[in-house]
């Protein structure tokens, strides 16, 4: 089992505000492993009890050329003593292609090079059904930890926070983070999610999301109505970045010491820091939840060919 309590949760003094009675915290799932870092315990946690309860070898699961997912899982499943396989979008890719892709052999993940158009397939059932047959022992996990034992790990994450807490600040990617945060939160509590993608769904996504937990409509319908979406901070798109980004990053890492990445967190803190400029946070709590991300950063820095840090 890998141990949360190094997800410490830190005041940024710099942005707490006496005048306004504003508290800006941080909490720091980025600092819980090297590897599994940020939200891909917490997702990966129940799926893994799963595999074992369930007597499987390993988990097989998805991810394109430089997926922190797919390094989270080799790394977990190595530390966890079971066996982990990755489904790799890019049949010209090989294991050494990249230090990601060379980092999960090294944990022993085994790497399945399939076609784009084979990728396509990987949340369709039939495919999950195919793939059962080839793979008996393996417990399957959707791209991203996506599914509803991920949200469910998801859940604890607040249970941490001993501070009271009015405004969550929170990335999406698949919604899955977001969505165990609501399902743990007070009544009187808001959730503000920030997607990395362009035209994302939230709503829609996250209503499918928890829809398959079997809560009742009510109760869900109440649940999305303390979520606000905050679509305009995706800078142009999922893995698009611009100068401006990347000028934040360094300067927030210059100001509080944390790094934030360019894909997910970054963003995310730049949506939430634009959004406290407003009055309406004054007399308030504040908590951004670092989901990690910082092992792409390499990927990341060789594409864009600028060195974040
Ligand atoms: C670093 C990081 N932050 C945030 C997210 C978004 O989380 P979710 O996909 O659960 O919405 C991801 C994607 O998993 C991620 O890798």
């Amino acid at each position: 089992m890998i141990d949360v309590s190094k997800s410490k949760l830190e005041r940024i003094d710099m942005l707490c505000s006496k005048e306004r009675r504003l508290n800006v915290f941080i909490k720091r799932d980025d600092l819980i492993h090297e590897e599994v870092s940020g939200n891909k315990w917490r997702k990966l946690k129940y799926n893994i009890e799963l595999c074992n309860s369930r007597k499987k070898e390993g988990i097989l699961t998805f991810g394109g050329a430089f997926s922190n997912h797919l390094v989270a899982t080799a790394s977990a499943c190595k530390e966890t003593g079971i066996k982990a396989i990755g489904l790799v979008r890019g049949d010209e890719l090989g294991r050494a292609s990249n230090s990601t892709l060379q980092k999960c052999h090294s944990l022993g993940m085994q790497l399945v090079f399939v076609s784009r158009e084979e990728y396509r397939l990987r949340n369709e059932k039939p495919y999950h059904e195919s793939l059962s047959l080839d793979y008996p022992n393996y417990h399957i996990v959707e791209e991203g930890g996506a599914n509803y034992y991920g949200m469910i790990g998801c859940q604890e994450i607040m249970n941490e926070v001993k501070e009271p807490i009015d405004h969550v600040f929170v990335s999406q990617g698949t919604s899955t983070t977001s969505c165990g945060i609501l399902l743990s939160l007070n009544t009187d509590q808001l959730l503000h999610v920030i997607p990395a993608l362009k035209g994302y769904k939230s709503l829609e996504e996250m209503k499918a999301l928890i829809g398959k937990s079997g809560i009742e409509t009510g109760w869900l319908n109440a649940l999305l109505s303390q979520v606000e979406v905050l679509d305009e901070y995706h800078f142009g798109g999922y893995g698009k970045y611009t100068p401006e980004l990347f000028e934040f990053i360094r300067e927030f890492h210059k100001k509080t010491g944390i790094k934030l990445d360019p894909i997910y967190t970054g963003k995310a803190m730049f949506g939430m820091l634009s959004e406290l400029k407003k009055s309406t946070y004054d007399n308030s709590s504040i908590l951004f939840l670092h989901t990690g991300g910082l092992q792409g950063i390499e990927g990341v820095e060789k594409r864009s060919g600028i060195t974040l840090f």
